[in-house]
């Protein structure tokens, strides 16, 4: 602790306000609120004799964690910073901290994770929100959570002021050009409030940086109900995920989440066998060589085409479309 007096005074100031506080808080996620993801969960101990914890997330266990040694104390002081792994929808969370073998405090609550596969959130849980100031004090003793337009405008990303804490971002396999940058501000507002809003959303957002796509939509015969509405994030992510073009599932789950009744019918053709076409799991004949594996856009095009249901290649009819990958 020698060379950091301040951040020990804070300390304890925030032991002696904590006599009202529960024994620990739950920082991130708020308790009752919903999250979009699962990346942290952030915990402030209060009672100073808790030298371990142990999360159960619905019902499974953690190994104990040790966060009594001076080292951790040292970087940490009295946050525990987690990356758990949320179920799909509610979580019921119980924190307990040990002092040595015994359970000496407990705390428990409950999350939402809003992952694709959750169902409609119950109107409970309110979103949560982290870059607010009765959150943002736990932080700034050892973050700056007030950047400077300057620092932001720094893209080496080590460099870049949300780089810290938000570098899980970059970790995914599709990255997005401008969020790989750190160019966060980009689209993020450093006057709006909320903090950080996004002010420009879907297709005024994309189109300011994909004006070719615009060009190229707005030429087009049809377009997809969803281009029609100028719905970009519905299917993309601004910042990256782990499919290619930043989708938020894969190809065939993305499209079937809308098109439920294509996936159980007998698409395209009736086969003897009483299914119908392939749909995924094959290589894709129209594109030799690629890698790609059969999947909705092998025949349609995602975004609009020229003819009815945006086949690829703008084929007038099924014949000339069957013969992209049908021609012996
Ligand atoms: C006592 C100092 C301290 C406080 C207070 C603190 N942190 Fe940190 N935090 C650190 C250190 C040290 C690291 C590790 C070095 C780094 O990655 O910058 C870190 C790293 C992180 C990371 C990255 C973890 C990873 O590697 O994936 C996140 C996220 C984070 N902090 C969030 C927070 C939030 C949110 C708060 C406020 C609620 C907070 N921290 C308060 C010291 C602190
Ligand atoms: C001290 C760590 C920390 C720093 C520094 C930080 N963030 Fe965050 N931020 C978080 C955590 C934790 C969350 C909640 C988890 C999440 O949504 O990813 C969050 C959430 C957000 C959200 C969602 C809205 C909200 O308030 O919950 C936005 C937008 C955001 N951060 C943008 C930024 C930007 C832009 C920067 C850089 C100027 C930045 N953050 C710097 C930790 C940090
Ligand atoms: C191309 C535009 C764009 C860029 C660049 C961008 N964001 Fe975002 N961000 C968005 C949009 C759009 C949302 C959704 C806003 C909402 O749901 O309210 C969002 C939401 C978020 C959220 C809330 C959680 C989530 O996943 O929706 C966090 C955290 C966040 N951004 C952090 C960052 C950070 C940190 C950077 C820089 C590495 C960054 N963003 C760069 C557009 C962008
Ligand atoms: C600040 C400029 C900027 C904004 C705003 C922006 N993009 Fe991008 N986008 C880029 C850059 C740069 C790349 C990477 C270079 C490339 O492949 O064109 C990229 C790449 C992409 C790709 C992958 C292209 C590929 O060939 O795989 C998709 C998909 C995409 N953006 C969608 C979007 C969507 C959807 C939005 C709106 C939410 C958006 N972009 C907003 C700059 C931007
Ligand atoms: C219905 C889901 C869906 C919507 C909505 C959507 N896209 Fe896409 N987009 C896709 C799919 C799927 C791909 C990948 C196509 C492929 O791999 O052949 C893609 C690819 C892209 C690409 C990269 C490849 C290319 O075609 O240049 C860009 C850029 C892009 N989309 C921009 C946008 C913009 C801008 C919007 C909003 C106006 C938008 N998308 C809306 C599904 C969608
Ligand atoms: C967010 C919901 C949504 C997603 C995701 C989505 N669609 Fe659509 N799709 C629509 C809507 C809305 C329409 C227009 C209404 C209609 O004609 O059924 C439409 C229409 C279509 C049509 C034309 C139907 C017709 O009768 O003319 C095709 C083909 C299609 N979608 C294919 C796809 C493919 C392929 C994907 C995945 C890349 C996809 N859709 C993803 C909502 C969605
Ligand atoms: C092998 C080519 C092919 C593939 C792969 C394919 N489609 Fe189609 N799709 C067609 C043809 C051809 C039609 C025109 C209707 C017809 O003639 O059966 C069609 C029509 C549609 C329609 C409008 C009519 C209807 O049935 O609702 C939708 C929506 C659609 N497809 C969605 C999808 C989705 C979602 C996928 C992926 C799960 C997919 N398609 C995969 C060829 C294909
Ligand atoms: C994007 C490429 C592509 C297009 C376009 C396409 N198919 Fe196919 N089709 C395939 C693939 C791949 C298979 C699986 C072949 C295999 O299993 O060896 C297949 C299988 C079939 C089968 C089943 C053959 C069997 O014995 O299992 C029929 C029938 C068929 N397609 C008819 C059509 C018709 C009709 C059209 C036009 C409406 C069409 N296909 C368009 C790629 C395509």
């Amino acid at each position: 602790m020698k060379g950091k007096p301040a951040l020990f005074a804070i300390l304890l100031g925030s032991l002696v306000v904590s006599s009202a506080e529960a024994a620990i808080t739950f920082i991130y996620p708020a308790p009752k609120t919903q999250v979009k993801r699962s990346d942290y969960l952030i915990l402030k101990m209060n009672n100073p004799q808790i030298t371990g914890i142990r999360i159960t997330v619905n019902g499974l266990a953690s190994d104990t964690m040790l966060i009594g040694s001076p080292e951790y104390r040292k970087a940490f002081q009295d946050l525990v910073i987690l990356q758990p792994v949320w179920d799909s929808g509610k979580n019921e969370i119980l924190v307990e901290g040990f002092g040595g073998e015994k359970v000496i405090d407990s705390a428990s609550t409950e999350i939402f994770f809003k992952d694709r596969r959750a169902a409609d959130v119950p109107a409970t849980y309110k979103a949560n929100a982290m870059h607010v100031l009765e959150t943002e004090k736990y932080c700034s003793p050892c973050h700056d959570m007030n950047p400077t337009t300057t620092q932001m405008d720094n893209n080496l990303d080590k460099k870049n002021p949300c780089y810290g804490c938000h570098k899980k971002m970059a970790t995914v396999n599709f990255v997005h050009g401008p969020a790989g940058t750190f160019s966060c501000a980009y689209c993020h507002s450093l006057k709006d409030t909320p903090k950080y809003k996004v002010p420009l959303r879907d297709a005024p957002l994309c189109n300011e940086c994909h004006a070719d796509k615009e060009a190229e939509f707005k030429k087009r015969k049809f377009l997809h109900g969803p281009i029609e509405a100028g719905m970009c994030e519905i299917c993309h992510d601004a910042h990256g995920t782990n499919f290619p073009s930043q989708l938020h599932q894969p190809i065939n789950e993305l499209c079937l989440s809308c098109h439920e009744s294509v996936g159980a019918g007998t698409h395209v053709v009736r086969l003897s066998t009483g299914g119908g076409h392939p749909l995924k799991d094959r290589p894709d004949p129209s594109k030799p060589g690629s890698g790609r594996e059969l999947s909705c856009v092998s025949c349609h095009n995602p975004h609009g085409g020229d003819v009815r249901f945006y086949f690829q290649n703008n084929s007038d009819d099924r014949m000339q479309l069957c013969q992209m990958c049908h021609n012996k």
